[in-house]
C-alpha cells in the first residue's frame, strides 16, 4: 500500500517530490526514498538524459526527514513512501530500487508473487542484491532485458518497448511502477491492479498513486488502466496497451477536487475510504500463499486458542464456528486480557490475531503461550510489529495502513486470511467461492445505508442479533456502532435475547438482526417475531429474494446474491456503512473518536 511520485519537466524534481510523497504519507510511512536524474541538455553525446539515477532512502517518514533530502540535482524523479510487505522496514529496503549497474532506478505500489522463482534465476545469472525486497527483482530484470536488446542491437524506444514488455509478461502480481533508466529522457509508468494516474502541466508531467501531490500543479489528469504502460518525455505522454504494444487512447479528465479533499480520495473520512478498499483487500489477503509448515502445525495441534481484542476477537469467534464446522478443530478464542486466568490444554497452537501488531494484552497472551510451550502464530497487518517478534508463524493481513481508529478493512482482511486457513485445512472449502468474492463486494458497496441510519441514529440503545456466525458478526457490528456514534449498542446471541435483555425491548430499541438463508434461518425467522412482538422496530440484513423476512422486517436489506460464506463479509460490509453513516449523520468525529486509540499498547 505504498505511494508513489514522479516529475519530469524543466524545474528540480527533488523538492516536488519530497512534497508529493508527504500528500501520500497516508499510504504508507516506515521508509522513504527517492531518485533523481538529469535529462540531456541536447549537445553532442547529451540528446539524451545523462548521468546515473542519484538515489537518496532512509528508514523512517519523509515528515520527518531533513532538508538534505530534497538537494539531489535533476530535473526527473521518482519517490516512494513505504508500507513494508517484503522485508522489514530499514534503509536498504526502501525504495527506489536499482540495479547492479547503477543505471536503472525503481519504485513500486503492489507485490510480486513470483519474486523468490524471479530472485533465485537472478542470482544464477550473476546479480547481486541488495534488499529482502520483492520489488528489487524488477530492476535486475530490466537490466537482463535491456542487455539482451543491447546485444539483438535495439536502440532508443525499441529497446525500452523491449525491457519494458518482457518485464510484464515475467511478473506476476499487482504493480504500478515508476521507472528511471539511464539514456531514457523521461519517466516509464507501468500499470497493473495498483492505482496510477498521470498529471499534464504546462511543459511538465507528473505520475502519482492518486491525485493528491498533483493537484497542486495541474487539473488535468489521466487515468491509467491496467496493463497500460506510458511514456513521459518532453514530448508527452504516450500510452499503450500491454501485451499488444499498440498505442491507446486514454481520456483526460479536468479535476476540479480540492487539495485537502483529495488527501482522503475525495472521501469524507478514512473509514469511508478504508471500508471502500475492502474488495481488492479481501482478495489479496485471501489468496496469498500460506507457509505448509505454519498449516501443518495447526492440522497436528489438539486444539487451537485464539488470543485477541476488539474487533481481531470477533475475528477470532468467526474463525471458531468455521473450523469446528469445517475442520472439526477445538477452537476456543478468549479475550487477551484474560488469558492469564486460564489454564492451557497440551499440544494446544496459539494464535494472536492483531492488527496493529502491537497490543499489550495480545502480546502478553502469546508470551504467556509460548512460556507454555505452545507454537505460537500471529496474524498481523503490519510487517517488523512486536508480535512478529514473539511468534514462530507470522501471517500477514494485506490492508494496507489504516488510518480510521475504527478497524474496518483490516477487520475483513483477518477474517480472510483465518479463512484462508480454514481453507487449506478444509480441503478446498470456500476456495473457489473466496477467490471470485470481488464483484460481490464491490455489488455491496452500493448499499445506501440513508433508511437504516435514520432509524438508529435516534436511538439510545440498539440490540445486534444473529445465530452461528452472524453472532461474532453481530458483536462486530455492534463493536463499531457504539464506538464511533457513542450509541449505546449491543451484540446478541439470538437465542440469549429471552435471557434477560428482551426486558429492554421497547419501539425506541432498534434490533439488527443478520438473517440469511444458512442453517439457523427458521429459528431466526421465530427469533425476529418475537422480537416485532414486543414492538422492536427491526433492521433484518438477509439473503437476496428473501420475501418472508421483508415482509416480517421494517426495513429489509437484501444482500448481493451468493454463496452463504460471501454473505458473511458482505453483511460485516453493511454493518460498518450503517454505522459509519449514523455516526457521519451525528456529526461525530469517526476517525477519531473520543478517548480512543488506534494502537492500545499499555495494559
Ligand atoms: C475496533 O474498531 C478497534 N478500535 C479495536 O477494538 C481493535 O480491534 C483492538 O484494539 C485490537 O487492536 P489490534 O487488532 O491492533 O490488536
Ligand atoms: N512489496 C513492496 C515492498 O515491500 C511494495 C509494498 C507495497 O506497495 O505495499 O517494499
Amino acid at each position: 500500500m505504498c505511494g508513489i511520485v514522479g516529475y519530469t519537466g524543466k524545474r528540480n524534481a527533488a523538492p516536488l517530490i519530497v512534497e508529493g510523497l508527504k500528500c501520500l504519507e497516508y499510504r504508507g510511512y516506515d521508509s522513504f526514498g527517492l531518485a533523481v536524474m538529469e535529462s540531456g541538455d541536447g549537445s553532442a553525446g547529451h540528446e539524451d538524459a545523462a548521468g546515473k539515477p542519484t538515489v537518496i532512502k532512509k528508514q523512517g517518514r519523509i515528515s520527518d526527514a531533513g532538508s538534505d533530502v530534497s538537494v539531489a540535482c535533476g530535473n526527473i524523479g521518482i519517490g516512494h513512501t513505504r508500507w513494508a510487505t517484503h522485508g522489514v522496514p530499514s534503509d536498504v529496503n526502501a525504495h527506489p530500487h536499482t540495479d547492479c549497474s547503477g543505471d536503472i532506478a525503481v519504485v513500486h505500489n503492489g507485490i510480486i508473487e513470483n519474486y523468490a522463482e524471479l530472485k533465485k534465476v537472478l542470482i544464477a545469472e550473476g546479480h547481486v542484491f541488495k534488499s529482502e525486497t520483492d520489488t528489487e527483482v524488477i530492476a535486475h530484470l530490466l537490466e537482463k532485458f535491456c542487455n539482451t536488446a543491447d546485444a539483438d542491437g535495439l536502440i532508443g524506444d525499441e529497446k525500452i518497448d523491449f525491457a519494458v514488455k518482457n518485464l510484464m509478461n515475467t511478473l506476476e502480481g499487482s504493480f504500478a511502477l515508476l521507472i528511471l533508466i539511464r539514456g531514457f529522457n523521461g519517466l516509464i509508468a507501468i500499470k497493473r491492479f495498483s492505482p496510477l494516474v498521470l498529471g499534464i502541466g504546462d511543459d511538465e508531467l507528473f505520475a502519482s498513486s492518486d491525485m493528491t501531490p498533483i493537484l497542486e500543479h495541474t487539473q488535468k489528469i489521466l487515468f491509467l488502466e491496467d496493463n497500460d504502460y506510458a511514456y513521459l518525455t518532453p514530448d508527452g505522454i504516450r500510452v499503450f496497451g500491454y501485451p499488444s504494444g499498440e498505442a491507446v487512447e486514454r481520456e483526460v479528465k479536468t479535476v476540479d477536487w480540492d487539495v485537502e479533499s483529495a488527501k482522503k480520495g475525495g472521501y469524507e473520512y478514512f473509514m469511508e475510504k478504508e471500508i471502500f478498499e475492502q474488495p481488492a483487500v479481501f482478495v489479496n489477503s485471501f489468496r496469498q500463499k500460506i507457509d505448509d509448515g505454519a498449516i501443518s502445525v495447526l492440522k497436528k495441534a489438539s486444539s487451537i486458542t485464539v488470543v485477541a481484542c476488539g474487533s481481531s476477537y470477533h475475528a477470532g469467534l468467526i474463525f471458531r464456528y468455521l473450523m469446528e464446522k469445517y475442520c472439526k478443530i477445538p477452537v476456543r478464542v478468549e479475550i487477551a486480557s484474560e488469558f492469564l486466568n486460564f489454564t492451557i490444554a497440551k499440544g494446544t497452537a496459539v494464535i494472536a490475531v492483531t492488527q496493529s501488531g502491537e497490543t499489550a494484552d495480545t502480546l502478553a497472551a502469546l508470551r504467556h503461550a509460548k512460556a507454555n510451550g505452545c507454537p505460537v502464530f500471529a496474524v498481523t497487518n503490519v510487517l517488523g510489529s512486536s508480535v512478529t517478534r514473539i511468534a514462530d508463524y507470522v501471517l500477514y493481513t494485506r490492508a494496507g495502513p489504516e488510518i480510521s481508529v475504527a478497524a474496518t478493512k483490516s477487520f475483513t482482511a483477518q477474517c480472510a486470511v483465518l479463512l484462508r486457513i480454514v481453507s487449506l485445512i478444509g480441503k478446498g472449502i470456500f476456495e473457489k467461492e473466496l477467490f471470485e468474492i470481488y464483484p460481490v463486494l464491490e455489488e455491496t458497496l452500493l448499499f445506501d445505508p440513508a433508511d437504516a441510519s435514520a432509524v438508529c441514529k435516534d436511538a439510545e440503545n440498539i440490540f445486534y442479533v444473529g445465530r452461528g456466525v452472524y453472532y461474532p458478526i453481530s458483536l462486530e457490528g455492534a463493536l463499531k456502532m457504539k464506538e464511533i456514534t457513542y450509541i449505546h449498542a449491543e451484540g446478541c446471541a439470538a437465542g440469549e435475547l429471552k435471557h434477560g435483555p428482551f426486558s429492554l425491548l421497547t419501539p425506541k430499541t432498534p434490533v439488527v438482526a443478520v438473517c440469511t438463508k444458512d442453517d439457523a434461518y427458521p429459528v431466526m425467522i421465530s427469533n425476529i417475531k418475537e422480537m416485532k412482538a414486543r414492538g422492536a422496530p427491526v433492521i433484518a440484513i438477509g439473503s437476496s429474494g428473501d420475501k418472508d423476512l421483508k415482509e416480517i422486517a421494517d426495513i429489509f436489506i437484501p444482500l448481493p446474491r451468493s454463496e452463504n460464506i460471501c454473505e458473511v463479509i458482505s453483511a460485516t460490509i453493511i454493518l460498518q456503512m450503517i454505522a459509519y453513516n449514523t455516526a457521519v449523520l451525528l456529526g461525530r468525529d469517526v476517525d477519531k473518536p473520543r478517548n480512543l486509540a488506534k494502537s492500545v499498547t499499555v495494559i
